[in-house]
């Protein structure tokens, strides 16, 4: 049995950043706290809990004489003014990718708010973003508008939502782009008055990794896809990988891997989220050449 991983699995630049920033300030001796786990991947966390980082729910929680390390998703400014209040050192890992989105919507928002304090317009645009409600980046785009924009998964969302208005759509970078183009398109169909302007902000080092990963999916027997639980990238990819090859299993670790699902494949391809440590990946192929497994 053949096993190959691919090119295009692995972290990206945002998460390999944070990750090699916090590993550089723990060898420095430096205590380091997270607001919430670094990345999506409980493995890498726990490593780095074990070299002295300490992982927080949130500012409150962060021990007297620690610096805070933002994670690549980003926070809402309120962390940031919090952080600052209370003498919290903050180092930002914040992914660059990320920072640009939230600086577009910031200033689109605050814009907004112009154009109705000079009376050019009764009502600002409604700024939409096409997201995962409740996930860290989406939390911080959101808070770049006051907690005003509108959060939505997909298309039948829109449901809810006052087209009237002049709108402005954003992504979360890790969506997929058909999901984007879907809810573009829905817009345009029901949208009788008002503007309407959408980005594409979805991150290319996952837009580009979705084709390339098809291919790879599709040229192997049975695929496994090592992914933390709850990365959002790492289930559009799986996803992806399983339409086009419904032999693709999902496993955040080596020990889920079960015998049945290799036999008899001559290939088996492992990928990984962009937040999947190599080392993690290797362990996966291992221990599926490990005969006792
Ligand atoms: Fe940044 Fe794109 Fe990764 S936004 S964190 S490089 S998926």
């Amino acid at each position: 049995m053949q096993i190959i991983r691919a090119k295009t699995a692995g972290f990206c630049f945002g998460v390999d950043r944070a990750v090699k920033l916090t590993y550089d300030l723990l060898a420095q001796g430096r205590k380091v706290a997270t607001l919430g786990p670094l990345i999506h991947n409980a493995q890498v966390v726990a490593d780095l809990e074990a070299k002295g980082a300490v992982t927080c729910p949130d500012i409150d929680a962060v021990p007297d004489g620690y610096e805070v390390i933002i994670r690549s998703h980003g926070v809402t400014p309120d962390v940031y003014r919090t952080c600052e209040a209370r003498g919290i050192p903050v180092i930002d890992a914040t992914c660059p990718v990320v920072l640009r989105l939230q600086k577009r919507i910031k200033q689109a928002y605050d814009e907004g708010k112009r154009r109705v304090a000079v009376g050019e317009t009764p009502l600002p645009p409604l700024i939409l973003i096409y997201g995962k409600e409740g996930h860290a980046e989406v939390n911080g785009l959101v808070g770049q508008t006051e907690g005003t924009a509108i959060v939505i998964q997909n298309a039948d969302e829109l449901d809810g939502v006052d087209l009237s208005r002049d709108i402005m759509l954003y992504s979360q970078t890790t969506k997929s782009l058909e999901g984007f183009q879907r809810i573009v398109e829905e817009i345009r169909r029901r949208k009788k008055t008002g503007g309407f302007q959408y980005f594409d902000t979805i991150c290319r080092q996952v837009a580009t990794r979705l084709e390339k990963m098809r291919d790879f999916a599709a040229s192997h027997d049975v695929v496994v896809f090592v992914s933390g639980a709850k990365s959002s990238n790492g289930k559009v990819l799986c996803e992806e990988c399983r339409k086009v090859n419904p032999r693709t299993y999902s496993v955040t670790e080596a020990s889920e891997l079960r015998p049945e699902w290799v036999a008899g494949a001559e290939t088996v391809g492992i990928c990984g989220a962009t937040s999947t440590p190599g080392w993690l990946m290797e362990e996966v192929a291992k221990r599926i050449l490990n005969v006792e497994f």
